[in-house]
C-alpha cells in the first residue's frame, strides 16, 4: 500500500487510467483493428509455447514494474480466447491496483478478497458474467490490508484448482513482481506464466532481476510479451504488441 502512495506522490508517470476508466478492450470493440489481430497472434504464440508445458489452463501474466500493460493485455487476451469459443475466466488478482471491475462494468464489487477472507463465502457469488457468452470475471473485491497473505493462503490454492476444473482457461492479472510478493507466491501454482516487457518502461535493472526472480519463484514461463508502449509516442495512437520466447529474452 505504502509503495503506491509513495509513487503517486512522486508523480513518476504511473498511470491510473486503467483503474479509473478500465482497460481499452480493443479486441472486443474493434476486432478488425490491426491491434486486435496482434492480440490474436499473441494468443496463437502462447498456445504454441504452451504445448511443451502440457495443457495450460491457468495462465498468470505479470511484469517487473507497474504500468507496463498487464491489465490491458490480460483483458484483451481474455476477450480473444473467448472469441475462439473457449470458456474463459479473468481473475483480478491485482488486489492493489484493481482494474477488471471497471473494464468489464461489474458494479457489484464482491470479489476475490471477499471469498478468500470468508470461509463461508461461495464461489458462485464472486463469478460475474460479462457481455461475452463464454467470458466470466472475478473482480478483486475491496482492497485488503494483507494482499500477499490472502493470495498465499490455502483457500487460494483450493480456489485455483476449482477454477481450473470449471474453465478452459483461467487468466490471472497480478501486481508487478519486483514490487511486492503477490505475483511470486502465485507463480509456482500456475500451469503457465507470461511476462510483459515494455519497450517504453521496463528498465535494464528490472530485466536483470527478472530471470532471478522467475527462478526463485519456480515460474513455469511460457514466454515474454513485448509491449511497445513507445509506439504510442512515435505513431500517435498506436498500440504495439509482440511476443518473444524463453528466458533468453530477459537476460
Ligand atoms: N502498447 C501500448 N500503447 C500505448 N499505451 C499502452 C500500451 N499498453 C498499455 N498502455 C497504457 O499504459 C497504461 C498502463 O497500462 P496497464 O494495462 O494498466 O498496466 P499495468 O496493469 O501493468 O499496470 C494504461 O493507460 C494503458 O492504456
Ligand atoms: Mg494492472
Amino acid at each position: 500500500m505504502a509503495f503506491f502512495k509513495k509513487n503517486k506522490a512522486l508523480g513518476d508517470g504511473l498511470s491510473a487510467e486503467t483503474m479509473t476508466k478500465g482497460a481499452r478492450l480493443i479486441a472486443a470493440a474493434e476486432p478488425k483493428n490491426p491491434v486486435s489481430e496482434q492480440f490474436r497472434t499473441l494468443r496463437t504464440n502462447i498456445d504454441f509455447a504452451s504445448v511443451a508445458k502440457g495443457n495450460v489452463k491457468t495462465l498468470l501474466v505479470s511484469s517487473a514494474l507497474p504500468s507496463e500493460g498487464k491489465s490491458t493485455i490480460t483483458a484483451n487476451l481474455a476477450v480473444v480466447y473467448a472469441q475462439q469459443g473457449k470458456r474463459v475466466l479473468l481473475v483480478d488478482a491485482d488486489l492493489r491496483r484493481p482494474t477488471v471491475a471497471i473494464t468489464f462494468d461489474v458494479t457489484d464489487n464482491h470479489g476475490l478478497t471477499n471469498y478468500l477472507a470468508d470461509a463461508h463465502s461461495e464461489l458462485g457469488s464472486i463469478i460475474h458474467h460479462t457481455r461475452m457468452d463464454t467470458l466470466d470475471v472475478i473482480t478483486s473485491g475491496p482492497v485488503p490490508p494483507n494482499p500477499a497473505e490472502l493470495l498465499a493462503s490455502a483457500r487460494m490454492t483450493t480456489l485455483i484448482t476449482q477454477l481450473r476444473d470449471h474453465y478452459d482457461l483461467v487468466i490471472f492479472d497480478v501486481p508487478p513482481f519486483l514490487m511486492v510478493t503477490d505475483a511470486q507466491v502465485l507463480m509456482s501454482r500456475m500451469d503457465g506464466v507470461a511476462i510483459v516487457v515494455s519497450g517504453g518502461r521496463t528498465t535494464k535493472g528490472a530485466l536483470q532481476r527478472t530471470s532471478e526472480i522467475l527462478k526463485i519463484a519456480e515460474a513455469p514461463v511460457v514466454g515474454f510479451i513485448y509491449n511497445d508502449q513507445d509506439q504510442k509516442k512515435k505513431a500517435g495512437s498506436g498500440y504495439g504488441y509482440g511476443y518473444g520466447y524463453g528466458y533468453g529474452d530477459a537476460k
